[in-house]
């Protein structure tokens, strides 16, 4: 064996190359993000792929060493980093009411790995792995409690490891700040015992614990559970430790006050408001509510410090899957669109791509093997998306860039980011007259955009309006202005026609529309407007 050779020659070299993993908001803001319950998503080869059981709420055999190697087909769809569910050693006593701690949430010692999910060295290759093709990894991580079976659990085990460090037990009141911040979470079958936070001892070991391991591992980011149930005061100084961005999980936050007054202690939050009111304007069937989604916007500029690094997403392991509230695929492509080309960081949560529809948790938690990590429509949309935030972030200050909303109506809502107009429609997958949504666009008539999804050209017509119909079907539109586009590999239909479907980018569409010259269209547009899907 020559591992010790190896090892001490990358010891060696890594000497040399200075750590450079410690990524900022400004830096997470120009990222995609996968989230990943690593129980869940990968198997190793040649395991029995009929394992698992989502009821059963147990493990079904993902490990750090199965993402590992699975990472190109998350780097395929387009993104950027990766968001896994915690590492650190979970709770080690008989099954419970709510089953075995697959999920990883119910922490016992900090100090430890959680080895159901691999070694140490398992989770730095897979880190590793992921710097290697400039991609980033956020870790979630447990602050707010432990987890326990009882309300007086022997403490020797856990990393606080005396009854003082926490607050006393007692339920939780809801409603009442101070009862969520200092009561226990959970319930008696699974108790969480609540860290009391403003004591210094409990303050000063969380932050060089977190220092540690974020340098330990080169961390890039972190997800903070349960945010709003620790104290305000406590994030500034756990985050600085870190060194590295921090997202806050403000569960529920249906108002976007509720949820703004947490960015500021942290770097950022994850965007319940817009999830919430994303589903009241887009499910099918639902209220086609566009009202709460731009009065969501208008607060949003309003009370957030920084929309651009807000984290957008329209499931997680918490939430019920979109698909199992919207019977309408359209629905979630138009959703999910406004989720990547709005301010802030796009979250896809593992199998969405496949349109998973598990209703609340643990139905929602369903391995992603079955799926056989084939291509799908909600992929092929996603890859696009990706594709092209990637470009424009790379290429223009489109991250920085804050939205502006051009119209609303019952049908839809458009707005513009940068160069990018995007279009988003909750009438659903059969064609319609009479829906069409008429955007006043800031440009001048006759400038030319291409839809990224049908690479169709589209000219301004007269004081710069665009005019969507979906005589086709609510499909969503964006429309990036054309001189921008030519610069990105996307919609190069004419090697399509030369080269043959091969040569198609991203392998995404089977049937490709060639694209026009931008003449021709202009000509063909102006006369035929507004036909333009
Ligand atoms: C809120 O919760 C705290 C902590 O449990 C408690 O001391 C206080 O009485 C509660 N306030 C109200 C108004 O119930
Ligand atoms: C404990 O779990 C059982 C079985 O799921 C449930 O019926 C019971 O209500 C739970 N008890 C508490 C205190 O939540
Ligand atoms: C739509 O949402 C707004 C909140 O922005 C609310 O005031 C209104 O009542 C809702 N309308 C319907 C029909 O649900
Ligand atoms: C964006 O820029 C980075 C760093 O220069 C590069 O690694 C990456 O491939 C670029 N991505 C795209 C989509 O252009
Ligand atoms: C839309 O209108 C056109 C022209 O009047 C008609 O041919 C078509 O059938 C209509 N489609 C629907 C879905 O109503």
């Amino acid at each position: 064996m020559s591992f010790p050779i190896l090892c001490s020659f990358f010891l060696a070299v890594s000497l040399f190359i200075p750590s450079v993993h410690s990524a900022t908001a400004e830096q997470w803001r120009t990222r995609s993000i996968y989230q990943i319950i690593t129980d869940r998503f990968a198997l190793p080869a040649g395991a029995n792929t009929n394992n698992c059981d989502v009821d059963a709420q147990t493990w079904c055999g993902g490990t750090w060493n199965t993402i590992r190697e699975n990472l190109d087909y998350v780097q395929n769809m387009g993104f950027t980093a990766i968001w896994i569910s915690p590492v650190q050693q979970n709770y080690q006593g008989p099954r419970t009411a709510y089953g075995d701690p697959y999920h990883g949430y119910w922490i016992q010692d900090l100090t430890k790995l959680n080895d159901k999910f691999g070694t140490s060295d398992d989770l730095k290759a897979l880190i590793a792995e992921l710097h290697k093709r400039d991609m980033y990894i956020m870790v979630d991580v447990v602050v707010n409690n432990v987890m326990a079976t009882s309300t007086q659990p022997d403490y020797s085990r856990y990393m606080f490891n005396d009854v003082s460090f926490y607050h006393p037990y007692c339920p939780i009141q809801w409603g009442n700040t101070t009862s969520e911040q200092d009561c226990w979470l959970g319930d008696l079958n699974v108790t969480l015992p609540d860290l009391d936070t403003t004591n210094p001892t409990v303050t000063s070991r969380y932050n060089a614990w977190i220092k540690d391991f974020v340098q330990e591992y080169e961390i890039d980011g972190l997800r903070i559970d349960a945010a709003k149930h620790v104290d305000k005061e406590f994030w500034p100084g756990f985050c600085g430790s870190a060194g590295v961005f921090c997202i806050g999980e403000v569960f529920g936050g249906l108002e976007v006050e509720d949820v703004a007054q947490w960015q500021g202690p942290l770097d950022s939050v994850l965007n319940f408001p817009l999830y919430n009111n994303l589903l009241e304007g887009f499910k099918i069937p639902g209220p086609g509510n566009i009202t709460a989604v731009t009065d969501t916007l208008t607060q949003s500029k309003q009370l957030f410090k920084d929309t651009t690094v807000l984290g957008n997403f329209l499931e997680n392991q918490d939430v019920p899957r979109f698909a199992s509230q919207s019977v309408d695929p359209q629905s979630m492509y138009n959703a999910m669109t406004f989720t990547f080309m709005y301010d802030g960081i796009p979250i896809v949560y593992y199998g969405q791509e496949f349109s998973f529809n598990g209703a609340g948790d643990p139905k929602n938690r369903e391995p992603l093997w079955p799926s056989g990590y084939v291509s799908t429509g909600a992929s092929e949309i996603m890859s696009k998306l990706n594709q092209l935030r990637n470009f424009l972030v790379n290429t223009t200050q489109w991250a920085t860039s804050e939205t502006t909303v051009l119209t609303a109506s019952q049908y839809g809502i458009a707005f513009v980011k940068g160069d990018v107009i995007s279009i988003m429609t909750n009438i659903g997958s059969p064609p319609q007259n009479g829906t069409n949504i008429a955007v006043p666009s800031p440009y001048d008539p006759n400038t030319g955009f291409t839809d990224i999804f049908s690479c169709k050209q589209w000219v301004t017509g007269s004081k710069g309006f665009l005019d969507a119909e979906y005589t086709l079907g609510g499909k969503p539109i964006v429309l990036v202005l054309s001189t921008l586009l030519d610069q990105s590999p996307l919609c190069k239909g004419e090697l399509i026609t030369s080269q043959g479907l091969g040569a198609n980018n991203n392998g995404a569409e089977a049937s490709w529309s060639p694209r026009w010259s931008s003449a021709t269209a202009a000509v063909s547009l102006l006369l035929a407007l507004p036909a333009m899907w």
